[in-house]
């Protein structure tokens, strides 16, 4: 090989490392997903049927006492809108995109949570005191992305056993 057609060829090589290294999240190796046993969602359907139908968005009490919450980023706002979590318990976040890629993430906190389309994203999460927090999206999605945020409310752990279960999963109405 002469060297201008070596050069060509590295060049080439080059660009196309480059193109999977910046969008290495979009691409979709069916073996790498089965390795890391995250199962497939379609961001299509997420809001017909599924784990993301609408009712059964927010927080949900497990048996062991410790709480999911589920949600959806979407351009431009994460549903539901407002969640409440009772303080000092583990709270399973599990959260998907309808679109773009997001992060959602709680000021105050170094908890960050990247959101992708076709995927669950799921955190270990805790907060041992009640207080409000913000949650922004930390990742740029589109014109809307600086004012895509939503709030998180702690509450006291007696006292979320005591609100009905439509309070409890949804605070945006409070
Ligand atoms: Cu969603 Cu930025």
């Amino acid at each position: 090989m002469t060297w201008p057609k070596l050069r060509k060829f590295l060049l080439w090589a080059l660009v196309l490392c480059l193109i999977p290294a910046t969008r290495y999240y979009q691409i979709d190796v069916p073996l790498l997903r089965f390795l890391k046993g995250s199962r497939p969602v379609d961001p299509l359907s997420l809001h017909l049927s599924g784990e993301f139908v609408e009712n059964n968005l927010g927080t949900a009490q497990e048996p062991d006492g410790s709480v999911t919450v589920r949600m959806i980023a979407q351009q431009y706002l994460f549903i539901p809108h407002c969640i409440l979590v009772p303080a000092g318990v583990p709270v399973h976040l599990r959260i998907t995109s309808a679109d773009a890629v997001h992060a959602l993430t709680f000021n105050g906190t170094d908890y960050a949570v990247k959101v992708l389309p076709g995927t669950i994203s799921e955190a270990q999460l805790q907060f041992p005191r009640p207080g409000e927090y913000k949650m922004p999206c930390r990742e740029f999605c589109g014109a809307g992305h600086y004012a895509m945020r939503s709030e998180l409310k702690v509450v006291r752990r007696d006292q979320f056993p005591a609100l009905r279960p439509q309070e409890r999963g949804n605070c945006a109405a409070q």
